[in-house]
Parts: C-alpha cells; sequence; structure tokens
C-alpha cells in the first residue's frame, strides 16, 4: 500500500527519459556496511532503472582504498573526505564511490541514488563530500513504556518488552532511513529520563540496537537522570564531588561500554523544569557535566549537556535563563562536553531569535538542538515544512567575531576552531506506517539530516530533493509542491504567532490558541502570558527598559533589536512592548497589521489545499487523500487561531478590525 513506509526511499520506476543506462556493480570486500551498500545500489538501481546490465554497460565501484586494491589502484584524492565523506567520480566507463571508511561509502551510495532517484545525470560525476558537523543526533524523547513525549506518530519503535531477543526488523529500516541522510546517531530515551534506562536489562536492550544500527554508521546513546546514583546505586545522594557518586558513574560507564563498545555517551537535562541536577547539592553545571565525562571519556563518549534549563518559580525573563546559567562557565567543560542549546532562548515556537549562547561561549564546545517534532506547530496534521525555520536560525549572525559570524559556523565548530560539533533534533518517529504521523512531516526528518550533514545548505533545494524523491520528479509536481512548502512555516507564524508572539499555546498541550493562559499564573509567564497584553498595548519589551535580554547578544545585533527603525518587524513584538496604535513599516497600526497577518494565514492554508487538489494527477490517491484531509483540518484551525485570538486581544485594543475583515464568530 502507498502509505508512506517507504519514505524518501521508494525507488519506483523512473520516467523513461530520466532512466540512466543500468550498470554493473563490480564485486568488492563484503564488510558488514559494504554489503549494505551494494544491496541498496541494487535494490535502488533496480527499481528506479530496472533493465538487465549487459558486458558493457557502464559499471559501479566501491570501496575504500584498504579495502580494495581497484579502489586503491586510482589514487584518488580522499584526503577531504575526512572520516565519513565521499567521493564520486566517473573514470572511464566506470563510476567510483570511494570513501576512507566503509560509512563514507555507504553515504556516497546513497548521494549517487538520490541523483539518479531526482532524475539528475549520473554520467558524468566529480563530487566530494563530507558531513561539516561531527555528531548527527535523534533525540528521541521516548519513555520506558512506550508512550513518546511530544510525540505525535504513534507508539516508541523501541518495543522495550520484546528486546533484546526480538528485534523488529523495522530497526533495520529506521538505520538505513537515517544512514540515507547522514545521521549517525540516536540518543533512545527522553530528556526526562528515568534512571532504570540505565539498569543492567535496559542497557541489554540498547546494545541490541546498537548491534542493529552499527553497520549504518549509528550509534546509540542514552539520556541519564542525574539522581540515577540514589535511584539505582543504592546511594544517599548524587552530589557529583561524592567520590561514591563518581565511582557509580565510572563502574555504570564500564559497565555500559562493555556491552556497546562503541556507545556515543549521555545526553543530561539536569536542573530544568523539576528534573535533578548538580545544583541541588550546591554545585555547578561544570561539576555535574565534567563528572559524566570523566566517566565516559576514557572510552571515547562523550556528554551532551542541555543548556535548557530555566525554573518556572523564577519571575525573571525565561529568555535569559539559560544565558545566564551557561555564559559564566565559557571554558570550564571538558573537551568531551558538548552543552546543547536550543535554537532559540524560550521554547521551539514557531519563531524565534537565535539564541543568545551562540556565539557567546568560544572555548565551549556547542550544539544545536532543533525540534523536528512540531510540538508547537499544529503537532502532525498541520504541514509546516520546517527547512526554513531551521535556516533562519542558521544564517543568523551572531557577530560574535564580527560579521559573518553565523550561528551555522559556531555549530560547525569554525567560528572558533573547535572539532566536537553536534546537531541534534527531537525526532518526530514513531510507530505510524508513514513514522512521522503524516507525510510531509517526513521532510522535516530528511531535512534536519541534510542540514546536519551541511548545515548552509539551502533549504529550499533539499526541499526539491524530497518532493521528488517521495512523490514526482514531473516539474509540474516539484515546483508548486515546493513553493507550497516553503511559504508553510510563514504561515504557521501568521496564524499562530504573528510579528515576534510567542508561546499563545495551550498550555501543557500546547495544541490550539491559549493566549488568555487558563489555569493561573506562573511567575515566569508573568502577567498575561509572553503576549503581555493590555489596554495600553501589547509584545514583551526585551530591550534595557524592560527585561534587557538584548543585553545577552553581541552590541550590533542587541542595537539592531533594541531599535524600532532596525529591529525586522518579524522579531517586533518579542523585542518590544508597544501600543496598539503603533504604526508598523507597512503603514498599518500594529492592531490591523495583526489581524492581516492573522487572516493571511488562513488563506496560505486555504492555498495549500487549492494546490494540493491541483495535484492529485501526481500522487497516489492513498497518500494523496491523508494530505488533503489533514489540510482542511490545518484549515479549521488556522481559523480557530486566528478568530481565538483576535476575540482575545480585541478585549484589550478595543478597536474594530480592519475593513474587509470578518468578526470571530
Ligand atoms: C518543552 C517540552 C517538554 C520537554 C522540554 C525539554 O518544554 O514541552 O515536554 O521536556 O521542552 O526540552 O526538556
Amino acid at each position: 500500500a502507498e502509505d508512506g513506509y517507504d519514505l524518501w526511499l521508494r525507488y519506483r520506476p523512473l520516467p523513461a527519459a530520466q532512466r540512466p543506462e543500468p550498470r554493473t556493480i563490480a564485486p568488492g570486500a563484503d564488510t558488514p556496511t559494504l554489503k549494505i551498500a551494494r544491496a541498496e545500489l541494487q535494490r535502488g538501481l533496480g527499481g528506479l532503472v530496472g533493465g538487465a546490465p549487459s558486458p558493457d554497460s557502464p559499471s559501479i565501484l566501491l570501496g575504500t582504498p584498504a579495502g580494495s586494491p581497484a579502489v586503491a589502484a586510482l589514487n584518488l584524492p580522499l584526503k577531504g573526505a575526512g572520516d565519513e565523506g565521499y567521493l564520486i567520480r566517473t573514470v572511464g566507463k566506470t563510476t567510483v564511490i570511494a570513501g576512507n571508511s566503509d560509512i563514507g561509502v555507504l553515504y556516497g551510495v546513497f548521494h549517487y541514488l538520490r541523483l539518479v532517484q531526482t532524475g539528475q545525470g549520473v554520467d558524468t560525476l566529480d563530487i566530494l563530500s563530507a558531513p561539516k558537523v561531527k555528531h548527527r543526533l535523534l533525540n528521541h524523547w521516548d519513555n520506558l513504556n512506550g508512550s513518546v513525549e511530544r510525540g505525535y506518530a504513534g507508539a516508541s519503535l523501541w518495543d522495550w518488552w520484546k528486546l533484546p531477543d526480538y528485534k523488529d526488523p523495522r530497526y533495520v529500516d529506521y538505520a538505513r532511513a537515517n544512514a540515507s541522510i547522514g545521521i549517525n546517531g540516536a540518543v533512545l530515551n527522553n530528556v526526562n529520563a528515568k534512571a532504570d534506562s540505565l539498569t543492567a536489562p535496559y542497557i541489554a536492550k540498547a546494545a541490541a540496537l546498537a548491534e542493529v544500527f552499527r553497520p549504518y554508521g549509528i550509534k546509540v546513546y542514552l539520556s541519564a537522570r542525574f539522581s540515577a546514583p540514589i535511584e539505582i546505586g543504592g546511594l544517599k545522594t548524587a552530589d557529583p564531588l561524592d567520590p561514591a557518586v563518581r565511582a557509580f558513574w565510572k563502574a555504570k560507564a564500564d559497565e555500559i561500554y562493555k556491552a556497546i563498545p562503541d556507545f556515543g555517551g549521555f545526553l543530561v537535562k539536569a536542573n530544568s523544569e523539576g528534573q535533578p541536577g548538580p545544583q541541588d547539592y550546591g554545585r555547578t553545571h561544570v561539576d555535574g557535566a565534567n563528572m559524566l565525562a570523566d566517566a565516559v571519556g576514557p572510552h571515547g563518549g562523550i556528554v551532551m549537556w542541555r543548556a535548557f534549563v530555566y525554573s518556572h518559580e523564577q519571575p525573571d525573563d525565561r529568555a535569559k535563563q539559560g544565558y545566564g546559567e551557561f555564559k559564566p562557565f565559557d571554558g570550564q567543560f571538558r573537551d568531551n562536553v558538548i552543552v546543547q542549546v536550543k535554537n532559540g532562548a524560550i521554547d521551539f515556537q514557531p519563531r524565534e531569535p537565535f539564541h543568545p549562547l551562540f556565539g557567546a561561549m568560544p572555548k565551549t564546545n556547542l550544539g544545536m538542538e532543533f525540534q523536528i517534532t512540531k510540538e508547537y506547530l499544529g503537532f502532525a496534521t498541520h504541514l509546516v515544512y520546517l527547512g526554513p525555520l531551521y535556516e533562519e536560525t542558521l544564517k543568523s549572525d551572531t557577530y560574535a567575531k564580527g560579521q559573518g559570524s553565523t550561528v551555522a559556523k559556531v555549530v560547525d565548530g569554525t567560528l572558533d576552531g573547535r572539532s566536537q560539533t553536534l546537531m541534534a533534533g527531537v525526532a518526530n518517529i514513531g510507530r505510524d506506517r508513514n513514522w512521522s504521523g503524516s507525510q510531509f512531516d517526513q521532510a522535516n526528518w530528511y531535512v534536519f539530516g541534510r542540514l546536519a550533514w551541511d548545515p548552509e545548505a539551502s533549504t529550499k533545494d533539499i526541499a526539491a530533493d524530497w518532493a521528488r524523491m517521495t512523490f514526482s520528479t514531473d516539474p509540474r509536481f516539484v515546483q508548486p509542491a515546493v513553493a507550497m512548502m516553503m511559504g508553510s512555516r510563514e504561515a504557521a507564524v501568521d496564524y499562530m504567532t504573528p510579528l515576534g508572539l510567542h508561546h499563545q499555546m495551550g498550555r501543557s498541550h500546547h495544541y490550539g490558541p491559549g493566549p488568555w493562559v487558563s489555569g493561573g499564573e506562573r511567575a515566569d509567564w508573568t502577567s498575561v502570558y509572553y503576549a503581555k497584553a493590555g489596554k495600553d498595548g501589547i509584545g514583551f519589551d526585551r530591550t534595557a527598559a524592560g527585561s534587557n535580554a538584548v543585553a545577552q547578544y553581541a552590541p550590533v545585533v542587541a542595537q539592531r533589536f533594541s531599535d524600532l527603525k532596525t529591529v525586522d518587524e518579524k522579531d517586533l513584538l518579542w523585542f518590544h512592548h508597544l501600543p496598539w496604535t503603533y504604526r508598523l513599516r507597512s503603514g498599518q497600526t500594529l492592531w490591523d497589521g495583526l489581524v492581516t497577518h492573522y487572516s493571511r494565514g488562513v488563506s496560505y492554508v486555504d492555498g495549500m489545499g487549492r494546490t494540493w487538489a491541483d495535484l492529485a494527477p501526481y500522487v497516489d490517491p492513498e497518500r494523496h487523500a491523508q494530505v488533503a484531509d489533514f489540510l482542511a483540518i490545518q484549515r479549521n484551525e488556522a481559523q480557530w487561531w486566528r478568530d481565538a485570538s483576535i476575540a482575545y486581544f480585541q478585549t484589550f485594543s478595543g478597536l474594530p478590525l480592519p475593513a474587509g475583515e470578518a468578526a470571530p464568530p
């Protein structure tokens, strides 16, 4: 059935005009990874191209110089390929796909197949590619009971009950999909971790998964609960300076590495949202992170220590808390610690300015954490392609070392010459047949992987690759589908949180509008949620006159955000509290402009519905119908967002709607 299970690796026959000649595949070394690489080529070319190659058909040669005399004889310039990259080169009638490692070759095979699959010529190739980021990880927020925190694609893929004895074949499909986009690590369990995940039975389960993933180049990691020494170690404390606690973690690391020799390391959420951490003992994030780093370090492991720390009892602007806690520690973390920072300072909103920690800790490994699952973006039914959100953050200029100090350059380590680099994405994967909860959410998994490989890649080009691979190479499909995807995130911003508004979603579930904050006040939510709407106006003043969060950015950036003449209107109400009658650059008042944005978001979704209807001839009926039905849900909910937001804010503005705008029911 066309249910989306095949993701972007569909390998259906190409239209005749796009089909290259059949090719033979030269025999070569039979390592586990190279076997997979050859099988993938056979599967891909068999499906896409078909036909039997003849003795004088062109051929494909795969391998590493170390493992293949034929590859070695070509003396290829493989230096730039590094540990995981590849070179694809046409030499006479042979296409060589070579790497310094087997996994590099497998990545090269997937790149080659992508070229075939997207209908690009493969007759003369000369491509050198290497990942710019070392650790390209999915973070699964999967609980041991099978539920997934903020997961909208069914239950957890990991069948903890049947592991380690039964390894669901789906684990292979998962690993293969990740390898096809260069993802090389998976944190298996939720950051809100249970200590059980570190007990012997669960280590054995994780080891079984690691065994399946290994030939696909994917390492397994675990989220570690900081208080585990108490819960499963029989200790009275988890104080990171206590020798017994340090010994517990050392022994735990040794135990894990015995079962999983290439275990990646730990991810830790500490002293945030009620989770335990070193501060419970009067110690610091550095004490906690370095203790764990010392435990896994001798085995080559890393610790990803999250900077998403805030206390809801803290009345200060929540946007300032992560920077406030971490910036002073720059230079104090071990080399195998990576501080994992969310893209923005609040929480995966439809739009946030980049997190001020990027660029602010040059002597610390800083990793990016994006959310792939759409917690604040309509869950699985809303069609929102996240490529532009990721790209906007990565292209933001921190000015940390003058112009051009982009977030991408912090993340890929080039700005500060760092090599322990990381991009993590909170996975949107579950047991649904289509993996991600919707057909189009697969694109978010896909673009995340491609950007982790190259944070400077164009997310429009990536959308085009994805659309061609997933649906059709017909330009009459690709062009409108990509255009629709590229505008979809801005549409969600428009109907949910226009002009810099944020955190207007229903409380705790985060689905649908809830700017009125039901369920009582919270210190960090201040007077009226983050919109701070009142008779006098709307918006969060983060200038020097307000919370002064702007001061956490480099002076040029702080200045630009602070000044109404230079701040991008997309971020206006993130940084400023303004009267309802404030004049936008368009000449509209702020109130009229807000209403216009909400309505624009709704019309965009309407437009997506029409575009998608027109694309029916290019898509199988099953997937077409599901997308169409979801777009109808999104259309209704965009309207709900618009109407609810306008009705609520109008109680403060007291102003009429601009001409032509329908009043909320
Ligand atoms: C958000 C999300 C939580 C999650 C947290 C985190 O607040 O709603 O479910 O635990 O982020 O990233 O730790």
